[in-house]
């Protein structure tokens, strides 16, 4: 396989635009989309070649990289009427980064495969620091020689890459992951709320909590937030929640039980229907509070 020079990027959101970043900054040719224009400005201004539509995009790159919202926004990309698939550059290899179910993208792989494109699910975990400092973690599924002879193009945006297994598998990972961080959140909100109501400082809580054995990076930064309560979003609480809605539907299709991930996805419905899906995931602990105010 060639090696990669031109690297396309479709999808400059709060993580696809540091990643991209980082690709101008390892000395890759980096050709970007995205849907709302004015967001790819600032990549422009660095360096980055700007295209109408994705298939444009395709057409000018040895690699595709998609990091957009969900399972329909792949697919409008990738096999839209002006979409990646569209170009016919037989042995494009194309990177999706989203995090959509198994299902939809061992589905969209075998379509892109047919048009003689080879797809790597390679979701992503780490949020927006990770994707600036390029330290992310990618969990990639599909074929391992796509994945060798890409590895520079991860590299350049990652300090981990983890191969799971055949396509589909990297997004199966993403879900078991999001499960234990959105079950983390909840958890340690309700039991701010206890603390609160004991009458215990809230950042004094999360400095003990942080010295002892239930410390974690994500209660580092998560937890600062909660305390400071600086819901700004890097991760939007609706994306999480569709990652929820994700692992429920898989987990229904292997019959795995998830009694816990049920409960924390109703927390999470409920946090949309408050109108705080475009805040940060960790604005699930408003819910917990608002509870705490009604009892
Ligand atoms: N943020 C995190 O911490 C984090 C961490 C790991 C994984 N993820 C996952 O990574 C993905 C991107 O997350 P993000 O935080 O960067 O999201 P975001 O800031 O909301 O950006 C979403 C991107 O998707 C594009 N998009 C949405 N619908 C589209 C459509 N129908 N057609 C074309 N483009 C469409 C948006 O374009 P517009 O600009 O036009 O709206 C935007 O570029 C999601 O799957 C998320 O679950 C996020």
């Amino acid at each position: 396989m060639e090696d990669v020079k031109v690297v396309g990027f479709l999808g400059l959101g709060n993580m696809g635009t540091p990643m991209a970043g980082n690709l101008l900054k390892a000395g890759f040719s980096v050709v970007v989309w995205n849907r709302t224009k004015s967001k790819a400005k600032p990549l422009l201004e660095k360096g980055a070649i700007g295209a109408d539509h994705p298939r444009q995009v395709a057409e000018k790159s040895d690699v595709v990289i998609t990091m957009v919202a969900d399972a329909s926004a792949v697919r409008e990309v990738l096999l839209g009427p002006d979409g990646v698939a569209a170009s016919n550059r037989r042995g494009l290899r194309v990177l999706e980064m989203s995090t959509i179910s198994p299902a939809d993208s061992i589905g969209i792989a075998q379509e892109l495969s047919r048009r003689g494109m080879a797809m790597l699910d390679c979701p992503v975990s780490g949020s927006v620091k990770a994707a600036a400092d390029a330290s992310l973690t990618l969990i990639v599924g599909g074929d391992p020689s796509v994945l060798e002879s890409v590895k520079p193009v991860l590299q350049a945006m990652a300090k981990n890459v983890f191969h799971m297994g055949p396509n589909g598998a990297g997004c199966y990972m993403k879900l078991v992951n999001n499960v234990v961080l959105a079950a983390m959140l909840a958890g340690f909100s309700e039991a701010l709320v206890l603390g609160k109501k004991g009458g215990l400082p809230p950042q004094k809580m999360l400095d003990v909590i942080l010295q002892g054995s239930a410390r974690s990076p994500l209660l580092e930064f998560k937890g600062k937030a909660i305390v400071d309560a600086n819901f700004a979003p890097t991760f939007a609480l609706r994306l999480m929640k569709k990652d929820l809605t994700l692992a429920l539907a898989t987990a229904n299709e292997v019959k795995a039980p998830m009694p816990l991930t049920s409960f924390v996805n109703e927390l999470h419905q409920a946090a949309i229907a408050a109108g705080l899906g475009d805040r940060d995931f960790s604005a699930i602990a408003q819910v917990f509070d608002g509870l705490a105010k009604a009892g």
